[in-house]
């Protein structure tokens, strides 16, 4: 957009939230709190710029695509804004300032506040809201005929003010060169000892320049986040959206309260799940997918029709179309499981790849193995793929037949069509065809438990 500059504030400690880490890079809904409101600054086409300060080093890392501003100490908003002064000099445009804790707001919200701003001729506006609960927030005060005079932070406030259900969302849009003008008058006689950018508002009033309110239809959207109640109301509002709009793309969620969805998991049409599921992640499943309770996943792929019983855990791991998982399954990094594979309880499988229709039905280990189609891992199959010190490769070629209790010393290689007798503990490799047995030969004492009885 021309004549639009971004400026997000993200510098602030999170006292609240009693963290060690930047608020902005606490989660909701599967995002950092930053990359959720970039996501929707980015929708305006305008440059960007953050200013960060505490953590400054591992926000940095987190966003790109940004001009970063440094605010060494944090005095407070309107000193978090003055710290960006130099980018914006010679800049008369309008400026928009968000924060980085209120990541709930919209695009079309966003542009229909700048629409008010722009329409209105005014040189600073502010986007509001009536709260049910406005405790905490800056309130909105209107004088002669319902215009702004200015915002008392919750904490300045007297009772008649705390009274306002109308809150600041800390979204605004200024005059760039009125804002820095202002900027320079503020400050920090207040009960936080700090620089308050909402001080602007009543500064440009007293100067009698024109400033807007807008209000939002939704207090959602700007709901703030300072404590960890506040991130985990944020969170949920971003599930229950989520889930919405799978819905509404023809995705069937039995009960909604109980599944958690990242915002980038993508689903295909006609797919069920079940109650107690969590999809994390850029997980990516198909259509007419059956995902059972209590599967937790995270960076999975999941091909169409396939089917998850109940409690497997998948991790950054790939399944064709028309694979059968669990109950009880666990696909650490790097399983590949090809189209109509079968894999059952209390198997895990890590690094390894299962070629199309072979199965691994119960309590096996695959780690490092590849695997070729139409094989038979039996019960209790274990590749024994690590001897302490380094990790060693096991092939399996299509139509073998592992019987079960084996144990695969790798690094080994079992033929095409070849057997492995149950019990075998294999060390060296079988040729295509042929057979391997691998154990002890059984003994039979006959009449050794009368013996022993007499022998007293
Ligand atoms: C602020 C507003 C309040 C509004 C609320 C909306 C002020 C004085 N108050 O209060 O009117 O209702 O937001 O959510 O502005 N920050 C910095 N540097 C600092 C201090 C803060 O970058 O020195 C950043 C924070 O990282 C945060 C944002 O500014 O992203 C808001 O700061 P915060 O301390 O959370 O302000 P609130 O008390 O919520
Ligand atoms: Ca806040």
């Amino acid at each position: 957009m021309e004549n639009l500059r971004v400026l997000i504030l993200a510098a602030g400690k999170s006292t609240r939230m009693k963290s060690r880490y930047a608020k902005v890079l606490h989660r909701a809904g599967g995002r950092t709190l930053i990359e959720q409101v970039l996501r929707t600054a980015r929708t305006l086409s305008a440059d960007i710029s953050v200013v960060v300060g505490y953590g400054a080093d591992k926000v940095r890392a987190a966003v790109s695509e940004v001009e970063f501003v440094e605010q060494k100490e944090q005095l407070g908003t309107g000193h978090a804004v003055l710290a960006a002064r130099d980018i914006f000099s010679g800049y008369s445009g309008d400026l928009l300032v968000m924060p980085g804790d209120v990541p709930l707001i919209g695009g079309e919200t966003l542009d229909a506040f700048l629409k008010f701003h722009r329409d209105g001729g005014f040189r600073a506006s502010v986007l509001t809201a009536d709260a049910d609960n406005p405790f905490g927030y800056g309130r909105i005060i209107r004088c002669n005929h319902d215009e702004v005079d200015s915002i008392v932070e919750h904490r300045d406030a007297t009772p008649e003010i705390l009274a306002i259900p109308e809150i600041n969302s800390g979204i605004y849009v200024f005059n760039a060169s009125s804002l820095f003008e202002s900027l320079s008058k503020i400050r920090n006689e207040n009960a936080q000892r700090e620089y308050y950018l909402t001080d602007v508002i009543g500064i440009l009033v007293a100067h009698k320049e024109k400033v807007g309110a807008f209000k939002a239809r939704a207090m959602e959207e700007i709901m703030g986040i300072n404590t960890r109640q506040e991130l985990g109301a944020v969170d949920r509002v971003m599930r229950r959206r989520k889930c919405e709009s799978l819905m509404n793309e023809g995705v069937t969620i039995l009960d909604p309260e109980t599944t958690r969805i990242d915002a980038d998991v993508q689903i295909g049409a006609d797919t069920v799940i079940y109650p107690s599921v969590q999809i994390y992640g850029h997980t990516v499943i198909g259509e007419d997918v059956e995902i059972r309770s209590f599967n937790r996943m995270t960076n999975a792929k999941i091909g169409a029709r396939s089917v998850l019983l109940e409690s497997c855990i998948i991790d950054d791991s790939t399944l064709g179309e028309e694979v059968t998982l669990g109950p009880f399954a666990r696909l650490r990094p790097g399983a590949f499981l090809s189209n109509r594979v079968k894999v059952g309880n209390f198997v895990e499988i890590k690094k390894s790849t299962l070629g199309a229709g072979s199965k691994s039905m119960h309590l096996a280990y695959l780690g490092d193995a590849t695997i070729g189609k139409n094989v038979n891992i039996g019960a209790g199959v274990i590749t024994c793929n690590y001897d302490g010190v380094n990790k060693h490769p096991t092939v399996i070629e299509d139509g073998a037949f592992v019987g079960t209790d084996s144990q695969l010393i790798a690094p080994v290689r079992i033929g095409k069509d070849a057997y492995i007798a149950a019990g075998s503990s294999i060390t060296e490799d079988v040729p295509p065809g042929s057979l391997a047995i691998a154990r002890g030969r059984q003994v039979n004492k006959e009449d050794w438990t009368k013996q022993r009885k007499k022998k007293g």
